[in-house]
């Protein structure tokens, strides 16, 4: 694979211009949904989601879409649900009970800005909107199954079974204990887990074959990997770490060459996953390759604090 140079082939363009529409959906999608009141926990609540970091996983879930042909606004509620659940679980990450981060997408965290009870609670509102949002949303009579099933895989990689399952493993690690098979695998549920029920909706909802099905998982377990690999070397540019800090660190792991180089073979993987796959799925190639490290970000991917 090569990388993206300063001039990315004509359909790439393309496929980075069809994100950037994708995003603009997404922040209305997303605006529209979060009450504007007064309120405390309301504006704690819309001070979590906007204005948000680079929608990932609501980008990918458009794009999966795309790529089995079905038009983004019968997707809008799948894909503003997923970033909902996703910054409901940043705001309970940087609580001080857990990773204890006083800053989150450039500015003070929610329970700096507002304290750690309401924090808890925007993040809990955040989470029940998601599933009144996906509950909510209006499909054709022929695609409520497909509805019920999409909900179900949110709800499942969300959970204990998946994100929350991979946040409560590294609450619980211990120094000495963390190989690089445990690690991956804890990524898997954390980080990953949201990533595959991004691409995941897509296929269900574009009745994906079995065979097409696994394609796209095994392209969506490689970036959920790598992005958390990639968030790791990115913070550790910021902050020089030593020593066990209680996190799944990659980097503090394998050290910064082997997970950059880890990180190229997981994008390589993603993509080779897809190959076959008509130019439709030029989107979620373009989203694994910018996850590339040193790639310039492009600007449906503003970096995130
Ligand atoms: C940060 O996620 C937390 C991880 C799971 C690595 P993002 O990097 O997607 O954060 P935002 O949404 O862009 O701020
Ligand atoms: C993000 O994990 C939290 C979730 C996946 C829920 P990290 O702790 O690694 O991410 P940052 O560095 O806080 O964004
Ligand atoms: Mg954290």
């Amino acid at each position: 694979m090569t990388r993206r140079g300063k001039n990315p082939p004509f359909d790439l363009m393309k496929a980075e211009a069809r994100l950037a529409a994708k995003k603009r959906l997404i922040e209305k999608g997303l605006d529209r949904l979060l009450k504007r009141d007064d309120e405390p926990l309301f504006r704690a609540m819309r001070y979590a989601v906007l204005p948000g970091g680079k929608r990932f996983r609501p980008l990918l879930l458009l794009a999966s879409g795309s790529c089995f042909g079905v038009s983004p606004p019968l997707l809008l509620p799948f894909a503003s649900a997923l970033e909902l659940i996703h910054c409901y679980s940043l705001v309970h990450d940087d609580l001080p009970s857990m990773d204890n981060d006083d800053f989150r997408r450039g500015k003070p965290s929610l329970h700096r800005a507002f304290g750690e009870n309401l924090a808890i609670l925007a993040g809990d509102g955040l989470l029940s909107l998601a599933f009144e949002t996906m509950a909510g949303a209006a499909v054709p009579r022929d695609k409520m199954r497909l509805k019920q099933e999409a909900i179900q895989v949110v709800s499942r990689n969300a959970g204990a079974a998946g994100m929350v399952g991979g946040q409560a493993l590294e609450i619980g690690l211990k120094p000495g204990r963390l190989t690089r098979a445990r690690t991956e695998a804890l990524i898997q549920k954390k980080t990953g887990a949201l990533i595959l029920a991004a691409v995941e909706v897509g296929a269900i909802f574009g009745r994906a074959r079995a065979a097409e099905q696994r394609a796209v998982g095994n392209f969506g377990r490689s970036l959920g990997l790598a992005f958390q690999v990639r968030d790791d070397i990115l913070d550790a540019r910021k902050e020089n770490r030593a020593g066990f800090s209680g996190r799944a660190d990659y980097v503090a792991l394998v050290g910064k060459a082997k997970a950059g180089e880890r990180l190229e073979a997981l994008i390589r993987k993603a993509v080779v996953s897809l190959e076959g796959f008509p130019p439709r799925a030029d989107e979620l190639r373009f989203l694994a390759r910018s996850l590339l490290p040193f790639e310039t970000e492009v600007d449906h991917a503003q970096t995130a604090g």
